[in-house]
């Protein structure tokens, strides 16, 4: 359903060039980062790889570094950098008035 958010918190609580995580009832965790420019990006959790936790990764530019293996994850499309081939699902993300919202319906389908 469009327009339908999900108020997940504060941006001013995610650290810059950081993450924080957000459980999804029924499905996967997703991953919202906040990069050095202050904007956020919302991705499953999940590295296309071999499954690594994205959120602990290493935020530069408008992607993540995998903390496993550092495949390079696009923070706007989860897709992998380079020579890498794979894609994570990417959640529509917005920050209004200092909140992050997630797209619950982005959020379930991504996490299904
Ligand atoms: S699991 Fe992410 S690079 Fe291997």
């Amino acid at each position: 359903m469009i327009g339908d958010w999900l108020d997940i918190g504060w941006l001013d609580e995610i650290p810059l060039r950081g993450a924080r995580t957000v459980p999804v009832e029924g499905g996967e965790e997703i991953a919202v980062f906040r990069t050095g420019d202050n904007r956020v990006f919302a991705l499953v959790n999940r590295c296309p790889h071999k499954g690594g936790p994205l959120a602990q990764g290493i935020v530069h530019g408008h992607s993540v570094a995998c903390p496993l293996h550092n495949w390079n994850i696009a923070l706007a499309t989860g897709e992998a950098q380079g020579s890498d081939k794979g894609c994570t699902p990417a959640i529509p993300v917005k920050v209004d008035a200092g909140r992050v919202l997630i797209c619950r319906a982005g959020a379930l389908k991504a996490a299904a």
